[in-house]
Order: structure tokens, then C-alpha cells, then sequence
């Protein structure tokens, strides 16, 4: 019986080469039942990018995941560049994760030889994942080197945390190429490998693709980010390329992704963008009476509005939406004593990807006794939500509470818009 991933939907293009002696290859992820993380979906795809840099010795980089026929395609890219995996004298971890590292147990077999460089941290879990003896593993400090003879030095930077303990990137010296892994990474199928190949509202897409990849995988360790954007931030002048591992390589515009990221990691520190993001669940129309007042409220204070209904809407897209805003509004009704069971899902996703510091505003309705107030307190007990007095009613929302939540609604907007990043 056919598997789903015997479905159609992972393309292998050819290499490219980036500069001289350094190599992206990878695959398009582009089946649309594909979750990121088996999580997060994601509709118009991704990439899982591995690169591959010559000198007189030659090193691998990002490999990539065990699904399918991948350890035989991506060898065959490999072997089109002339990286044959028997010459591969080191393999750079930058990041256990399995989409990237699933690999490396075929590789420790095929190439007796290879050593394999990470960070100290890693070391447990690459035996763990790969079972690579000790012997075959060289731990690198931050800042350490590997000259890889004819004029090409790789040096690593350890960035924890970012999102897993053990990350690192890698910067080639002499091209000024670096290897980020998963940061400044996005979303989105590659069709072009670089930026400036692409129009300006495609890098958009990207740019917005990469928002909901942030919130959905990275937003959590946001402080880390901080710290290895600030480590790396005299190295930026001499940086050519940004090579993540999912997404394009950013090169005429690497600015505009760096920049995105210090803005998507400022917004754990509460104000955001000058939006309000409305979620909202509804069993028979009783909340989302007060739902489209609310909204009315909002736009006649000019704010930016994002609506998701749950549960019809993954809550991967509503992170990322929540993420980006000063401002959220919880509606759902009461339902057997306690939240409408999918935003109190919501609502635990905010709580493990610490969204927190918002403008906050929660609606709602309830039959015979409340219930989802008590555990929306609950819910948000650590999140340091600075929330309006909540709106609630029994039965059917009269004229007069219709019109408290558009006036509640539009003091929210007041709010976000003096809280909101300038
Ligand atoms: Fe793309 Fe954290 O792995």
C-alpha cells in the first residue's frame, strides 16, 4: 500500500553553483500534504537546502532528510558537482534536526574517512541520532576554523538555541558565503535560487513566508536570535550570501532578510505591528454576531485587521498572524463548562511559543453558565497579556452588549496603535 509520501511532489533540481567552489544543492518540497515539523502546513512548499564548498579538501554542509529516495538524489547531486560522498573529506553539522542531519548515518557508512564537525553540545546527538564514534567527530569552539586548503577557510559560530542547543553557522572566509541552516530561513518552494533573480513582491512572499516559518519553529528562542544576530553583526560587511536551509539564498537584498529577523524577534518583547489579529470560534452564530462588530470597531479605528476562524484555520497560520500584531481578539463561546475545545488548542500553542505582550480583548457567549473565562485565565496566566475588561453574555448578544464590543473594540485599536512598534 502507497504511503503518503509516495505521492508526488519532491523536486530535485540541479545544483548550482554560488560562487566559485561552493555548491547549493536540495530539494523542493511541494507536496501540498506535506507538514513542515509534521506540524505546520505548508501549502506552497519549502526547501531543504545542503551546499557543498571545494577547496583542495572538499566539505558538505546541511545535508539532508532520510524520506524516500532522498540519500539516493541527493547523492547524485552531489556526484554532478563532483562530490562523490567516498571524497568527502568533512561534514559540517550546523544543526541535528533530521530534515538536515537525517543523512548522516549514510554518510558515516559510505565514507569511512569523513570527519564530522560540530559543536560541542551536538556531539550526544549525533551519537544518538547516527551512532558516529567519538573518534570520527571533531567538537569546534566558537570562532574556530577549517582551512580547507586553496584559499577557502571555513569558521564556525555557535548560535544556541537558534532553534535547537546545538546550532552553529558556518562562514566561508574567501567568498564571505554563510551558512545559516534554519536561521533567516522561510517557507516557499524555490524556483530561483537567488534573490535578485526574483521580482520584488516574489522576495515579499518570501519575506512574509518567512514570518510564519519564524513564528511557527523559531519565535520561541527569539532572545537567542538577538544574541547571535548581535554576535554576528561584525561579520555582516563581509557577508556575500545568506544560505539558509529552507528558502532562497539572499544576496543583493540580504539586508531585507536580516532585517526581518531582528523585527520578528523584537515582537517577543511585546509591541509588534499596528494590527489586531481577530480569532475567533463560533457554534450557532452567537458569537460571530459580536465578532463582525468587533471588527467593525476596529477598521473605524484604522488598524489593520487579520481574521482567522478556528478550527477551519491551522493554528500555524494563526501564529504567525498573532506574532506579527500588537493587538489580538479571542472570541469563542462557553462549551460544556469550559473554552470551545480548538481555541483553547490556540491558546496552548500561544503558551509553548510564548506570544506574549499583547493588547488583548476576548469576547464570547455562553448557554446556561460561563466557564471559558475561568480557563482563558488560565490559559494566559504567564503570557503578560494586558487585556480589556473581557465582553460576555448569555444566550443571543442584545443591541447593548453589541455595541459595548464595538466601543471595546475600539479602544483595543486606540491602544495597539500607541503600544505598536514605530
Ligand atoms: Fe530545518 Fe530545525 O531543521
Amino acid at each position: 500500500m502507497a504511503s503518503t509520501y509516495d505521492l508526488p511532489g519532491f523536486v530535485w533540481n540541479k545544483a548550482t553553483e554560488l560562487t566559485d567552489g561552493v555548491y547549493r544543492v536540495g530539494v523542493n518540497i511541494e507536496d501540498p500534504d506535506y507538514l513542515f515539523e509534521g506540524l505546520w502546513p505548508i501549502p506552497d512548499g519549502t526547501s531543504i537546502n545542503g551546499y557543498a564548498v571545494r577547496g583542495e579538501k572538499k566539505a558538505i554542509i546541511d545535508l539532508t532528510q532520510i524520506l524516500f529516495d532522498f540519500p539516493d538524489r541527493y547523492t547524485k547531486q552531489l556526484e554532478e558537482i563532483g562530490f562523490p560522498l567516498e571524497d568527502v573529506d568533512y561534514v559540517i553539522i550546523n544543526h541535528l534536526e533530521p530534515d538536515h542531519a537525517g543523512f548522516l548515518p549514510v554518510m558515516a557508512k559510505v565514507n569511512s574517512k569523513t570527519k564530522f564537525y560540530c559543536t560541542p553540545k551536538a556531539v550526544p546527538g549525533i551519537q544518538a541520532f547516527a551512532s558516529i564514534p567519538l573518534d570520527r567527530i571533531v567538537e569546534v569552539n566558537d570562532g574556530d576554523t577549517l582551512d580547507l586548503g586553496a584559499g577557502k577557510v571555513l569558521q564556525f559560530f555557535h548560535a544556541p538555541n537558534v532553534h535547537w542547543p546545538e546550532v552553529m553557522v558556518t562562514f566561508e572566509q574567501s567568498s564571505g558565503v554563510l551558512f545559516t541552516c534554519d536561521a533567516f530561513g522561510s517557507y516557499g518552494r524555490v524556483d530561483e535560487v537567488f534573490d535578485d533573480q526574483i521580482s520584488d513582491a516574489k522576495q515579499e512572499w518570501y519575506i512574509q513566508e518567512a514570518e510564519r516559518y519564524y513564528a511557527n519553529i523559531v519565535a520561541k528562542f527569539s532572545r537567542f536570535v538577538v544574541r547571535a544576530i548581535d554576535k554576528l553583526a561584525p561579520l555582516v560587511p563581509q557577508i556575500s550570501m545568506i544560505c539558509p536551509s529552507h528558502g532562497i539564498v539572499w544576496r543583493s537584498k540580504k539586508d531585507k532578510i536580516i532585517d526581518a529577523y531582528i523585527r520578528l524577534a523584537k515582537y517577543a518583547d511585546g509591541p509588534a505591528e499596528p494590527e489586531v489579529t481577530v480569532i475567533w470560534g463560533s457554534m450557532y452564530g452567537y458569537t460571530k454576531q459580536m465578532v463582525d462588530r468587533v471588527i467593525e470597531g476596529l477598521h473605524s479605528e484604522g488598524v489593520k485587521v487579520h481574521v482567522y476562524r478556528v478550527p477551519k484555520d491551522d493554528v500555524g497560520y494563526v501564529l504567525g498572524s498573532a506574532w506579527r500584531s500588537s493587538g489580538l481578539v479571542l472570541a469563542m463561546p462557553t462549551y460544556e463548562y469550559r473554552m470551545f475545545p480548538p481555541m483553547a488548542h490556540v491558546l496552548d500553542d500561544f503558551g509553548r511559543k510564548e506570544v506574549k505582550r499583547k493588547k488583548v480583548l476576548r469576547v464570547g457567549g455562553f448557554g446556561w453558565s460561563g466557564g471559558a473565562s475561568k480557563e482563558f485565565s488560565n490559559l494566559t496566566a504567564g503570557l503578560e497579556w494586558d487585556c480589556l475588561p473581557e465582553v460576555e453574555w448569555q444566550g443571543h448578544a442584545s443591541p447593548e452588549v453589541l455595541q459595548k464590543g464595538y466601543e471595546a473594540a475600539r479602544e483595543l485599536a486606540r491602544q495597539v496603535k500607541a503600544y505598536a512598534l514605530k
